[in-house]
């Protein structure tokens, strides 16, 4: 891996991608996300991770996708590459997917976060749509995911304008969950993680898949559909685990079978 850095185990259970293209403020290029969409299908088969954290530096977690690498390309050229079809991928890691963010979340930046599952932000992050600025629009989901994610007006506004929004803005109006100080932004996300590493991995998978499904369907059908999963956990060895260590007022042990 040339611009991204993968510890499997960097806590019991977590593992942590870090995209790491420091002078180009984490640029994303044809490359880098490549490295991050075979590292999470790695990921997601290592039946030793629970939990992924994404993060960049604090200076920027990504300014964008890769201007230089664009700006010749013709339409063509950008259809056959097609290369915001990576972020569909990403968007079908099972696991929890978390983005530690500091610094720059711009363009496909802000994109790549809101692809992740979760958001902790340090207090120096700026999240923004610029691409209107460099004559186009969001490629890679910013006017679909920003727009459920805080509504039309302030979409309308980011991407209409391409103005970033501070971190506090960003908590205010729902696009993350969380605002800590620079220096404690990558524990926050790990302590979050931690949190989830701890519950039973199917269910958390299951629990994942059926929020998301929240988006892409109408009520009736995603109601059907969490339930479908819900009684299909009850498969799992870790549901009887988790109920019979209620049960017996003990702290249960997910085995993630
Ligand atoms: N692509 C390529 N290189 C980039 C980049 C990007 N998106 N963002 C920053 N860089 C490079 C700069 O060119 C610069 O490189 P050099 O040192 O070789 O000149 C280096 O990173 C540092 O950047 P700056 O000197 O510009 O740093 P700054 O602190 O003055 O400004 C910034 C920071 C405001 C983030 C500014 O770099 C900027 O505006 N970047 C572009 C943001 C942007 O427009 N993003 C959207 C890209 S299009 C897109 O993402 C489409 C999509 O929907 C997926």
């Amino acid at each position: 891996m040339e611009f991204i850095k993968v510890t499997e185990q960097h806590r019991p259970h977590i593992a942590l991608i870090e995209l790491n293209r420091p002078k180009e403020l984490n640029a994303l290029n044809l490359q880098l996300m490549t490295e991050v969409k075979e590292a999470l299908e790695a990921l997601d088969k290592n039946d030793d991770v629970r939990v992924i954290v994404l993060t960049g530096n604090e200076r920027a977690f990504a300014a964008g996708a890769d201007i230089k690498q664009m700006a010749g390309k013709s339409a063509i050229d950008m259809a056959k590459i097609d290369q915001f079809a990576t972020w569909d991928k990403i968007k079908k890691t099972k696991k929890p997917l978390i983005a530690a963010v500091s610094g720059f979340a711009l363009g496909g930046g802000c994109e790549l976060a809101m692809t992740c599952d979760m958001i902790v932000a340090s207090e120096t992050a700026q999240f923004g749509q610029p691409e209107i600025k460099i004559g186009v629009m969001p490629g890679a989901g910013g006017t679909q995911r920003l727009t459920r994610a805080i509504g039309k007006a302030r979409a309308m506004e980011m991407v209409l304008t391409g103005k970033f929004i501070s971190a506090e803005e960003a908590l205010h109006y729902g696009l993350i969950n969380k605002v800590v100080p620079v220096e404690m932004y990558l524990e926050a996300a790990l302590a979050l993680a931690k949190d989830i590493a701890q519950m039973s991995p199917i269910a958390t998978q299951m629990a994942k898949e059926s929020v998301n499904r929240a988006f892409e369907t109408h009520l009736d059908e995603g109601l059907h559909f969490e339930r479908k999963n819900f009684y299909m956990l009850f498969a799992s060895e870790d549901q009887k685990e988790g109920m019979n260590a209620f049960v017996e007022k003990r702290k249960p042990e997910f085995k993630g079978r």
